[in-house]
C-alpha cells in the first residue's frame, strides 16, 4: 500500500511501538487510562534489542514500524521505546510525517517524563538510567535543559538490565549484582540526585531491586503512568486527533518474531493472555 492509500484512511486505532515486549509496561498504563480506545501494539522482537544499535539503524527500523502501523490504519503512534524515542522520533516527525500524512502524529516517551521532574526534585539533581543508546544520545539531558535549565542531569547506561528482564532473570539473586553496580556508579557521580528516571521500558520489572539499591529519599519515576496521563491530556487538547481515533476497546498485538513466544512473554508484562499475529516488516 502506498502513502496515498493510507492517507485516505481518516480514522483508526492508536499504535504503540516498541523494539519488543518492554513497551507493554507503557501500553498497560495507557489502556488503563484510556480503555475505550482501539490499540495496535507492534513489537519488533526479531530485531530487538535496539539499545546497542546505531542512530541510522534505530531510525530505519523505527521508520519501518511506524509506516506499518500507519498502513494498519493507526492515526497516532506512540514510540513506547526510549531508544527509538531518543534516536528516531525527531527525524520521523520532521522529515517523514510531512511527506506521509501531515494529519497523523508520532509521539515519544521522553518528553512526558521530563515535564514532571521539576515538580518532584527538591535538590534539582536528576538521574537517568537507560540503554546505551538512550544515555549516549543525551536526549533526557537535552529535553530537561530546554524546560528546566537549572536542573543537573546525570545518566548511567545499564546494558545488562534489559537482558535480565528478557531472560526472566529479573527476580533472581544474580540480578541484584548488576542493579546495585549501576546504581552505585550513578550515585557516586552525583550524590545529590533525589529523582531517578527509569528511562527504559523494561525497568519497571526491576523496580523492587532498583528501590533496594537506591538511597532512601530518592523518588523513582517509572514512565508508564506519566506517558498515559500525558497522552490523555494531549487528546483533550487535540480534539481533531481524538475525532480520528476509533473507540471500540479493541486490541491487536503484532510481532516480527514468533507469535507464541510473544504471547508467553507478554503474560509477564500484562498478567493476561493475549492473541498475537506475526508480521514481516
Ligand atoms: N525498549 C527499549 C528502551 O526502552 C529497551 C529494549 C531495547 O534495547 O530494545 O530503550
Amino acid at each position: 500500500m502506498s502513502c496515498e492509500d493510507f492517507q485516505l484512511q481518516k480514522q483508526g486505532p492508536i499504535g504503540i511501538f516498541d523494539s519488543g515486549y518492554g513497551g507493554l509496561t507503557v501500553f498497560s498504563k495507557i489502556q488503563e487510562r484510556l480503555p475505550e480506545y482501539d490499540f495496535i501494539y507492534l513489537g519488533d522482537n526479531a530485531r530487538a534489542p535496539y539499545g546497542p544499535r546505531s542512530f541510522e539503524v534505530v531510525y530505519q527500523f523505527t521508520r519501518e514500524a511506524v509506516l506499518r502501523l500507519f498502513h494498519e490504519g493507526c492515526q497516532l503512534v506512540i514510540l513506547a521505546c526510549n531508544t527509538a524515542s531518543a534516536k528516531a522520533l525527531r527525524t520521523i516527525q520532521q522529515q517523514d510525517l510531512p511527506q506521509w500524512d501531515s494529519a497523523r502524529r508520532v509521539l515519544g516517551v521522553i518528553r512526558p517524563t521530563t515535564e514532571i521532574v521539576d515538580k518532584i526534585s527538591r535538590t534539582k539533581h536528576v538521574g537517568v538510567v537507560g540503554t546505551v543508546g538512550t544515555i549516549s544520545s543525551k536526549s533526557y539531558s537535552m529535553e530537561i535543559a530546554k524546560l528546566f535549565p537549572h536542573i543537573q542531569v546525570t545518566g548511567e547506561a545499564c546494558p545488562l538490565w534489559v537482558p535480565l528482564v528478557e531472560t526472566g532473570e529479573y527476580n533472581s539473586p544474580g540480578a541484584d549484582y548488576f542493579v546495585k553496580q549501576h546504581l552505585d556508579r550513578l550515585f557516586l557521580k552525583d550524590p545529590q540526585i533525589d529523582t531517578l528516571i527509569l528511562g527504559c521500558t523494561h525497568y519497571p520489572l526491576l523496580l523492587d531491586k532498583i528501590r533496594r539499591y537506591t538511597p532512601t529519599g530518592v523518588t523513582l519515576l517509572p514512565q508508564g503512568e506519566y506517558v498515559a496521563e500525558s497522552l490523555a491530556d494531549y487528546l483533550m487538547r487535540h480534539t481533531e486527533m481524538d475525532a480520528r481515533l476509533t473507540k471500540q476497546s479493541s486490541r491487536r498485538f503484532l510481532t516480527t518474531e514468533s507469535a507464541e513466544k510473544f504471547s508467553e512473554a507478554a503474560a509477564i508484562f500484562l498478567q493476561a493472555p493475549i492473541t498475537v499475529e506475526r508480521i514481516v516488516l
